[in-house]
């Protein structure tokens, strides 16, 4: 079967077609400075194949979390699972062909590099009876792959490089598919490159890479300085999956997006997921029954590992067993998750006009998605995560005294123009334009600009705020006692909508 994956134009306007078999068997090399497309270029890969082969995503900025909601990928935040968890993890999400986004963000570059290896460890060393083909996208392959050594230790690298080496060199005959993204060719390990004969190169500034590029491309180095020019989103294919020879192409569209730029997703059924979440991270089988492969490094003796070691087996009842004894770090982590599910709730522009009750249960059903259903807040405690939210107000930066301080003065306002006094408390704090009228709207419910300005001034009248027009007439609010004012800032400016 050849199934033709479209990636994009070719200059010519033709379609540029990679062949999906063929770079099962080939794997592929994504070399590009940061900004140059890889990861939308890796992005549009995996949805156009995402019908056709089981893919797992190793994903050091959590890119790729937004696939769960179309594609029904698997998020595995890797920050929450100790190491030999992550390698079962990996095992069974081949046993029972499961998609995954391995997300690695908020993990330091120790962190990255043995949580990756241990995951990538699973899907190598599963049993011969689950070598079914996939495809393991690693994007920014060179923190994993580092031609160097680096400021992590040596331990954590040398399992990170064995794990890369593995996948690109040895893992063909066990149905891993490489395909690699790195910014800098030069800080890729040569053994890792070396093996993928398919190509996708992008702009490259460095002379250091664009000499790289061409050995690998057998081009002349001459040749090479093509790239050097090359727009976001081009690339010049190379490879027996993609071309026979040099081809530019321009990427196309995706359907899905990076978390900080606006998504057009619909949550798929929570069920589903919650199935696929219990079957592959419930909680380790007693150590004595799992035959010992390469012995992994014992946890750190903390609280929350030990707690883990003694659990009982159900993913349940360890759950709980964290649930009576969450310690400031587990309050504080979850707390950051439930932050980050919200403003990939509020990335929707349609979300400022929905009615709160809709917000939430849609919120309750991303936090049961990303396993956190039992720590989901109250809708009281919604109400007031959002009116933080939409000021602009971090978990943090609301625990501080200055704010606790503003929050205070703000209790004088009705509920839902507390979050627009404290909004414009934060743009004053950190010295920014005051927010235009459309924001200030948006961030209040509405579409009317009229209405934005009748809050403005009733929180005026309040003896809250101070505003004044400067010479141009742009917008200064002063904070009344607090005695803070934002930049000048125009009031019909159109404003970017907060991701
Ligand atoms: N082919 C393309 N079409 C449209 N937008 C693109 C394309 N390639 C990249 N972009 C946009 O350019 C920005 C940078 O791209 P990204 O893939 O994140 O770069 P990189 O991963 O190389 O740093 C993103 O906002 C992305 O959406
Ligand atoms: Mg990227």
């Amino acid at each position: 079967m050849t199934v033709a994956i479209e990636m994009g134009r070719t200059a010519a306007g033709g379609a540029a077609t990679l062949d999906l078999e063929e770079l099962l068997a080939t794997r592929l090399l994504v070399q590009g400075n940061s900004g140059s497309g890889k990861s939308h270029l890796l992005r549009r890969l995996l949805e156009q194949s995402a019908p056709w082969v089981q893919q797992s995503i190793i994903d050091p900025e959590g890119d790729f979390v937004t696939l769960a909601e179309r594609f029904g990928h698997l998020v595995i935040d890797a920050e929450a699972h100790t190491e030999q968890g992550l390698q079962l993890a990996g095992e069974r999400a081949r046993v029972h062909r499961v998609s995954t986004v391995l997300n690695l963000e908020g993990l330091d570059a120790e962190g990255q590099l043995r949580r990756a290896a241990a995951f990538l460890g699973g899907l190598f060393e599963v049993d011969r009876a689950h070598w079914y083909p996939m495809l393991v996208v690693v994007d920014e392959a060179q923190l994993f792959a580092p031609a160097i050594a680096g400021e992590v230790s040596d331990e954590a690298r040398k399992l990170s490089l064995g794990a890369m080496t593995n996948l690109m060199c040895r893992g063909r005959k066990r149905g891993l598919a490489g395909v690699i993204a790195t910014q800098r060719l030069a800080k890729l390990a040569k053994n890792v490159a070396a093996e993928a004969s398919n190509f996708l190169m992008g702009r490259t500034f460095l002379d250091i890479d664009m000499a790289r590029a061409a050995d690998l491309l057998g081009m002349e180095r001459r040749q090479a300085e093509a790239f050097r020019d090359l727009e976001r989103g081009h690339f010049m294919a190379l490879g027996p999956a993609l071309s026979r020879r040099p081809l530019s192409l321009r990427v196309g569209d995706t359907e899905t997006h990076a978390r900080t730029a606006i998504p057009r997703l619909t949550p798929l059924p929570g069920a589903m997921l919650e199935d696929a979440h219990a079957v592959i991270l419930a909680a380790p089988p007693p150590e004595a029954a799992r035959p010992q492969r390469r012995a992994p490094p014992p946890p750190p003796p903390d609280l929350l590992s030990q707690l883990m070691a003694a659990s009982p087996t159900t993913a349940e009842s360890r759950a709980e067993a964290l649930e009576a004894l969450p310690s400031p770090e587990e309050l504080a982590h979850r707390r950051a998750r439930l932050d980050r599910i919200l403003s990939a709730l509020l990335a929707d522009p349609e979300a400022g006009f929905r009615a709160i009750g809709v917000l939430y249960q849609d919120f309750l059903v991303r936090c049961r998605i990303e396993g956190l259903g039992s720590g989901a807040p109250d809708l009281n405690a919604f109400r007031r995560m959002l009116t933080r939210a939409r000021a602009g107000i971090s978990a943090e930066m609301a625990g501080e005294d200055i704010w606790q301080d503003v929050a205070a003065r703000s209790a004088v306002l009705p509920e839902d123009m507390q979050g627009i006094f404290m909004m414009i408390a934060g743009a004053a704090r950190a010295g920014l334009p005051c927010p235009s009228d459309t924001a200030i709207a948006r961030a209040y419910g509405t579409r009317s600009a009229g209405r934005a300005r009748r809050v403005l001034s009733y929180i005026e009248e309040q003896g809250l705020i101070v505003c004044q027009l400067d010479g141009t007439g742009r917008r200064i609010v002063t904070l009344v006692e607090l005695a803070w004012a934002t930049a000048p800032g125009d009031p019909n400016a159109e404003s970017e909508v907060r991701a």
